[in-house]
């Protein structure tokens, strides 16, 4: 059966990249449209980012994380180190993270190199979470594994509960961050009659060339 959406149609008009008001390093505009986008959208998961990875088998990955931390130095984000992500990353550390602002009708690409991020620094952020959350790291030692049955992960977890209820519980080893440093953005603004501004930025030889792109 054909299920017709072809209804489904937007148009975009809220704002425009204008060349001249470009800066030359793109970390400021990705700042200048994160801050704007979480203070317009306090109720939406800004910083979700759709992580895309190639391994070995040669087709793409895409699953979305959350951005923890970003900075000059890259973009972070957390996960287990026996996922199928890190096995990818192992393989191929060239990934790409992507948001998309519904609310700003914006896209932003950015293509990078993933290392791990230090153990110290994992630990910080491991420390800060939710005990939750840091028993859920704990229960899904190997994040992407099949698993029999729901039940045996949350009993596991109730154990777990028991056992560290008035103990801190230590980030394990396989958990951590990685950091992407990027080497190329893609600033993407929707616009009147699908005339959107797509702004490239690519690092070539310590500057960053802009390009406009064909929308
Ligand atoms: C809103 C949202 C946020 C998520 N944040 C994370 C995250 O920060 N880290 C993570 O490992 N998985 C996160 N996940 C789960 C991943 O999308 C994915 O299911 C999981 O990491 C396993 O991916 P993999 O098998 O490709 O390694 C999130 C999922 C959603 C929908």
């Amino acid at each position: 059966m054909l299920r017709d959406i072809s209804n489904l149609r937007k148009s975009y008009s809220k704002n425009s990249l204008i060349d001249k008001e470009l800066p030359e390093d793109p970390f400021f505009l990705f700042d200048i449209w994160f801050k704007e986008v979480s203070s317009k959208n306090s109720k939406s998961e800004v910083n979700a980012m759709t992580l895309s990875t190639i391994g070995l088998s040669g087709y793409p990955n895409g699953r979305i994380v959350l951005l923890k931390y970003y900075s000059h130095d890259g973009f972070v984000f957390f996960t287990n180190y026996n996922s199928n992500k890190a096995i990818s990353i192992d393989q191929n550390n060239k990934v790409s993270i992507s948001f998309f602002w519904e609310e700003s009708e914006r896209q932003v690409i950015i293509k990078g190199v993933a290392t791990r991020t230090s153990d110290d620094f994992s630990t910080k952020y491991f420390n800060s979470r939710p005990k939750g959350s840091k028993l859920g790291a704990l229960v899904s030692e190997n994040q992407s594994s099949i698993i029999k049955s729901k039940d045996n992960i949350v009993k596991k977890f109730n154990e777990l509960s028991k056992e560290y209820l008035n103990k801190e519980i230590p980030r394990p080893n396989n958990w951590g961050g990685y950091i992407i440093k990027p080497i190329q953005y893609e600033f993407w603004q929707g616009g009147e009659n699908r005339l959107h501004d797509r702004i490239r930025y690519t690092h070539n030889k310590n500057i960053w060339q802009i390009d406009r792109l064909s929308p």
